[in-house]
């Protein structure tokens, strides 16, 4: 059992002021309640829900009081949340709700959007990711990224998949081999491609191709996977393999994924977070949010009933 981290017990801002509505038990939304989703609609502050057992996990990120605005328009409102070490957590909510700007923001990918602004903060172990003097490669390196479209670079799969080495000048044969194997194990494409390793990546089917930008992805060691949709561009039994491969990889990642697909969310993630208009809704262990959410809200979207 894991334990939270000095920073997270002494100086976590507060998540979710509708906590204690919980601990009194009055968790589900009520009729004599207006909507929290309504109240959201209509500008209102709405306190996220966050379960205790989220709160009890050893954060690898901790996203703070986070706002986002694309030029004047705010894409993400004072989301506070954690994510746990080592673990699956999904991102899920309707499209536009901020699931992607969220993710892209963990490890700065928005950096290059012109008229960008943000508010709040977000750690990576206990160093804020804004602060001055972090190096945005670097940290690239340390939360590796995989897209909704898989996006091989034009040149043979062992290149593709030694390219963070590469950048960083590594020419040392024996190494890059070695990482290339192992990423390719890793990301388990290395029986299907280890005879045509000097081939393009682009002949690789779809599945392979998203199994080649996850080796990529683990190449330089990261301690976070960003996953956006990883599996929307692919057929069925590649979507299966990029989901058993998610399961093998928590143990020596912490993952965080956004997806649509509500089956794929329960699958594979130990902890979900519902999103609406920007704004977190509520957090907790998958089982609970896809089985006996604390809000009405939650419980109507994951069963389909609106979104
Ligand atoms: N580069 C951008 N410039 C301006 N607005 C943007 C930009 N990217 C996203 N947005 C807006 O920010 C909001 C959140 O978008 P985002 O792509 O994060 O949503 P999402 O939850 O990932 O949606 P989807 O499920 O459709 O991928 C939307 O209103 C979107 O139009
Ligand atoms: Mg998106």
């Amino acid at each position: 059992m894991s334990t939270p981290s000095p920073h997270f017990s002494s100086s976590m801002p507060a998540y979710g002021g509708a906590m204690d509505e919980i601990r009194t038990g009055k968790s589900k939304a009520t009729s004599a309640q207006p909507n929290r989703l309504a109240r959201i609609a209509s500008g209102q502050k709405v306190e996220a829900v966050i379960h205790e057992q989220v709160l009890k996990e050893t954060p690898s990120v901790e996203i703070q009081h986070f706002n986002l605005w694309y030029g004047k328009k705010q894409a993400l409102h004072d989301i506070s949340m954690p994510i746990p070490k080592g673990k699956v957590t999904a991102l899920i909510g309707p499209s536009g709700c901020g699931k992607s700007t969220l993710l892209r923001s963990v490890n700065r990918m928005n950096d290059l959007i012109d008229g960008l602004t943000t508010r709040g903060d977000i750690l990576l172990g206990s160093d804020s990711i804004f602060a001055p003097g972090v190096d945005v490669i670097e940290l690239r390196k340390r939360m590796g990224m995989v897209f909704q479209k898989p996006n091989p670079f034009p040149m043979s799969i062992f290149e593709n998949v030694v390219y963070p080495l590469r950048i960083d000048g590594q020419r040392d044969k024996s190494i890059l081999s070695q990482v290339c194997e192992k990423s390719l194990r890793g990301s388990a494409l290395w029986e299907e491609v280890k005879d045509r390793l000097h081939e393009s990546g682009l002949g690789l089917s779809g599945g392979q191709q998203q199994r080649l930008c996850i080796a990529r992805a683990i190449a330089s060691d990261p301690e976070v996977l960003l996953l956006d949709e990883p599996c929307s561009a692919l057929d069925p039994l590649a979507t299966l393999k990029i989901e058993d491969l998610i399961g093998q990889l928590q143990s020596e990642y912490t993952v965080l994924i956004v997806t649509h697909n509500m089956q794929q969310a329960s699958r594979i993630s130990d902890y979900t977070a519902f999103m609406y208009l920007g704004r977190l809704i509520e957090y907790g262990p998958t089982s609970q949010i896809f089985t006996k959410p604390h809000l009405k809200e939650t419980e109507d979207y994951v069963t389909g009933r609106f979104g």
